[in-house]
């Protein structure tokens, strides 16, 4: 059965050694798709360039919140213009907002993401959020943006209480869980994807940081997406085909794969 990695950063220097021996393993743990999504202007244009060269790769591109303060002049219209030109660009992002890091000013943060989720709009892409101890802002970001139309867009690596998860869902929202929903002390998130309808359900690695379980510590890598699926089964009571089959359908209709 196949699985999409939803959020992959291969541009990282992790994987200046070996991108292509990494794809292969993703490959053969049967991973059909992945998205590589860029954080700045620079990072945006590697994403692209990588889903050039590798089939199984598709890019996002966009400004995430923790560069906002060091985007310079011309940088937005950089990625605008890939998002615009680029067939292999499937969604914008990532994009959000974030307390916890506190590298940008917050009201450069919301003009940022309310930019992106614009984008996104006029160019009938979905948008991937980052959320950060940020989880009000950003529902309240996403009343302010619905009234524009239903919303295309995924939570990435959820790491939110049930109410945002909630408010995410009405919304319409996809969620996604990354490695983070398989380490033991992280039972509040397996309670919130135990609820998480399958048809709003995504998987990604947000590779290389932060492996799952079995390979925590390790350089996370798109291949290791399976064992996040597998704890998902069992959270949910679900066969690994189920959660794949899910999981994979989704991916497809938020990115249009
Ligand atoms: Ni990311």
């Amino acid at each position: 059965m196949p699985l999409i990695d939803t959020h992959a950063h291969l541009f990282d220097d992790r994987f200046a050694k070996d991108l292509p021996a990494a794809l292969a393993r993703a490959a053969a743990a049967g991973v059909e798709r992945v998205v590589c999504l860029g954080i700045d202007a620079e990072s945006s244009r590697q994403s692209v360039a990588i889903a050039n060269a590798h089939p199984l790769v598709v890019a996002a591109v966009g400004i995430q919140p923790n560069s906002a303060a060091e985007a310079q002049p011309g940088d937005w219209e950089a990625v605008v213009e890939l998002a615009e030109r680029e067939a292999r660009v499937v969604a914008i992002g990532e994009t959000g907002l974030d307390r916890y890091w506190d590298r940008a000013p917050f009201d450069l943060q919301e003009r940022h993401f309310a930019a992106h989720m614009a984008l996104a709009r006029r160019l009938n892409k979905p948008f991937v959020i980052h959320c950060r101890e940020a989880e009000a802002d950003v529902v309240k970001a996403l009343r302010a943006e619905s009234a524009n139309g239903p919303i295309r867009a995924v939570m990435h690596s959820f790491s939110g209480d049930a109410a945002t998860a909630s408010a995410c869902l009405e919304l319409g929202l996809y969620i996604s869980f990354a490695g983070m929903v398989t380490y033991p002390t992280a039972q509040n998130l397996r309670d919130i994807a135990r609820e998480v309808p399958l048809d709003r359900l995504l998987v990604e690695t947000d590779c290389p940081y932060l492996a799952p379980q079995p390979v925590r510590g390790k350089r996370n890598e798109p291949a290791f997406v399976a064992h996040t699926a597998a704890l998902l089964a069992q959270v949910k009571g679900a066969s690994v085909a189920e959660i794949e089959e899910h999981t994979t359908r989704n991916a497809k209709a938020l990115f249009g794969l």
